[in-house]
């Protein structure tokens, strides 16, 4: 019978993964898969061309050592949780920016609970305009499309509620971070992962908002362009090994799914502690932004609303922010 490239592809892919990296005969895979070895040759390179590392010696056949990181819609499925929020996912290869395609779902009726999550972005967005670095198949690009029951205000505590949620599947999986308030997720002192909420309301509700989420996964130090290689980070660097990156996903996914209900429940308060305990500028100097006006001050923690506790210099009490941007922060 004949086979098409695909099928066999995913055959051979099988027989030598099934062996976890030792090697298998060229015989023996002609033989279990009906084809000639120079058949399996052809397929051996199609799969190297695929990402996948298979050594192949003379004599001794053929063992597969290194499996492409992908994302794929069956697999998340199968990771997350079941009963949780999740209604579709939408896996892209490369697209310009998940929030962008998450907004524009959102517009045209996708439900709550869209996952959008792409390989490679070809205009990352960040917040305050800046760009976010998204080469493919290291790292995670994703957007929540949520339809919350809350009004325009509280929309901007989704963010905050993400960052909660994504330091405890970081740390479940054995690697602790901290949060910089509003929106950065820190290991040691640098970023690791950032998220961007965004939003469509009536003047008393919300339509829908989007929570995308930047996490640099598996960047290498030499991944990162030089404006940002002192500042910023990975887990792979952290950790000191790779993360699949489905798995990561589909934790901190499970995670979000717990901690917006309980923010739906309880509001910020109930997340506070979670937030309180990896509180990155608790204590520090830091130059906030608010509006048009910068100044030095010490951030003081963050209240129950979700707003940063910021103490100007030379002034006796802290002031509430709800919004505005840490510029810089004393180390
Ligand atoms: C920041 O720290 O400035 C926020 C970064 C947010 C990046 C994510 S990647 C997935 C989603 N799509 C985007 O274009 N941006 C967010």
């Amino acid at each position: 019978m004949p086979h098409d490239g695909n099928v066999t592809g995913e055959m051979l892919r099988r027989i030598l993964a099934e062996r976890q990296g030792s090697f298998v005969s060229g015989e023996e895979i002609a033989g279990r898969m009906g084809i000639s070895r120079a058949a399996v040759w052809k397929r051996v390179r199609a799969l190297r061309e695929e990402g996948f590392a298979i050594q192949g010696a003379r004599g001794t056949g053929y063992r597969l050592t290194e499996t492409p990181d992908r994302l794929s819609e069956a697999d998340l499925r199968a990771r997350v949780r079941p009963g949780g929020p999740w209604a579709a996912f939408a896996v892209l290869g490369v697209t310009d920016s998940t929030n962008s395609r998450a907004m524009e779902m959102a517009e045209n009726g996708a439900p709550h609970g869209t996952v959008v999550v792409a390989d490679a972005q070809t205009g990352g967005r960040g917040r305050l305009g800046r760009r976010w670095i998204s080469p493919p198949g290291k790292n995670l690009y994703v957007s929540l499309l949520l339809r919350p029951d809350v009004p325009p205000a509280g929309a901007p505590l989704l963010s905050l509620v993400a960052g909660v949620a994504l330091a405890d599947a970081l740390e479940a999986m054995g690697v602790p971070g901290t949060l910089k308030w509003p929106n950065d997720l820190f290991l040691g002192d640098r970023k690791a992962a950032g998220i961007l909420a965004e939003m469509a309301s009536d003047p008393d509700r919300v339509r829908h908002a989007v929570i995308g989420v930047g996490i640099n996964v598996n960047m290498e130090p030499e991944d990162f362009p030089p404006e940002i290689s002192g500042r910023a980070t990975s887990l792979r660097v952290r950790a000191g090994h790779a993360f699949p990156r489905a798995e990561v996903l589909a934790r901190f996914l499970d995670s979000f799914a717990d901690r917006y209900g309980e923010f739906l429940a309880g509001g910020f308060a109930a997340l506070r502690d979670g937030w309180d305990r990896r509180d990155f500028l608790r204590g520090r100097r830091v130059l906030l932004r608010r509006g048009r006006v910068e100044g030095w001050g010490v951030a003081e923690g963050v209240d129950p609303e979700g707003a940063l506790r910021f103490r100007p210099d030379g002034a006796a009490s802290a002031d509430t922010v709800h919004s505005g941007e840490i510029l810089e922060f004393v180390r």
